[in-house]
């Protein structure tokens, strides 16, 4: 199959949105951009479009896909959320969406078994980008997890995206460098005793000091064998072709003699101890001078591609706090560290 790659600029994302709509509504999969990652966009009613995804990224059918929707409006015809949390998915709808949260919430009989691997739930979230704005306002609710094969770096650019799908798919819409880069927060919604409960199953760009301000947040439970909580926060995930090694201490770094190895840096400063202390053969900054957080979650997948080419035996990553937009950075530095216990 040839894959076809549309421009979404500012003049004529709309005949591009347009394209890919009409190829959704004959049941293709098509990936589409988001604010956090590029999608992998099939209509989440379409139980054959959706198994191509799935077939398409090499996806364990265990690993249920987020239902994009154009607006809490449309909420009902996904999920049944039930009276005790209805003010909290409310005022969470009304501070995050559209934007990169996911809420777990009762799912509405409706949609497929494959979309949520029959669990009884269902992860929904209203994405920001116009692109995907358009499609579930023409089109109804939409199925798109990363587009990305199973269990590699999520895309952050077109470019990405066909290095992981050419040949799979018949279009990517070119949307740009997607602006979080970090895939949503998953947050599932329960009643709680005083407060609802927010179990937090991944972290991402909305935070959870963000989210105290709605309820009572907790991690989500322990990593059991192939079955997480969240299925697909498997502990070893978002794995480049290299090793990634992450040091609690610079120190600890000890190079094999004769292998290369490279720097994924947060701010490019021999202060944090890393730079000078070996002959990096690549060295990527997130952020260079002062290091934002924001900046270098925009960059990181697309920074770990970037080492994670040939001639590199292994990827030093330097730690981030592990605070905010940090904590989801360093989330997925480990899985990408992740080598089997
Ligand atoms: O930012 C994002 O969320 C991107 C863009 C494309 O929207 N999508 C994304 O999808 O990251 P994906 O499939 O790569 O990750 C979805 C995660 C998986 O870890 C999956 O296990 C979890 O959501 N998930 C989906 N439905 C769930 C459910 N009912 N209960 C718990 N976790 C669920
Ligand atoms: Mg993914």
């Amino acid at each position: 199959m040839q894959t076809r790659v549309e421009i979404a600029d500012f003049e004529n994302w709309k005949a591009a949105a347009g394209e890919a709509a009409r190829l959704l509504a004959a049941g293709e999969v098509v990936a589409v951009p988001t604010e956090t990652v590029y999608g992998l966009a099939a209509i989440a009613f379409n139980t054959d479009a959706v198994a191509r995804v799935f077939e398409v990224k090499e996806r364990p059918s265990f690993d249920p896909l987020i239902v994009h929707i154009s607006g809490i409006r449309d909420l009902g015809r996904v999920a049944v959320v039930p009276e005790g949390i209805q003010k909290v998915v409310r005022e969470l709808g009304k501070a995050f969406w559209p934007g990169p949260l996911t809420l777990v919430l009762p799912r509405h009989d409706d949609v497929p078994d494959l979309v949520t691997s029959g669990l009884p739930t269902v992860a929904v979230r209203v994405s920001n980008h116009e692109v995907m704005r358009y499609l579930t306002k023409e089109l109804g609710p939409i199925a798109a997890p990363s587009a990305n094969r199973f269990g590699r770096i999520s895309p952050t650019s077109a470019s990405a995206v066909r290095k992981e799908l050419e040949g799979r798919i018949p279009l990517i819409i070119d949307g740009g460098a997607c602006s979080d880069g970090l895939e949503s927060t998953i947050v599932a919604v329960e009643e709680g005793e005083k407060r609802p409960t927010l179990r937090l199953l991944r972290p991402g760009p909305v935070t959870r000091e963000e989210l105290r301000k709605f309820g009572r947040v907790v991690k989500a439970g322990p990593v059991t064998g192939n079955r997480p909580e969240a299925p697909g926060t498997l502990e070893s995930h978002y794995a480049p072709g290299v090793p990634v090694l992450l040091f609690d201490r610079p120190e600890e770094f000890e190079p094999e003699e004769g292998r290369n190895y490279a720097l994924l840096s947060y701010r490019g400063d021999p202060k944090d101890g890393y730079l000078e202390r070996h002959e990096w053969s690549r060295v990527e900054v997130l952020s260079p001078g002062k290091g934002k957080l924001a900046e270098a979650a925009v960059r990181f997948f697309h920074s770990l591609r970037v080492l994670d080419t040939e001639g590199v035996d292994a990827i030093v990553a330097e730690p981030v706090s592990d605070v905010g937009l940090g904590s989801a950075i360093m989330d997925r530095l480990r899985r990408a560290a992740f080598r089997g216990s």
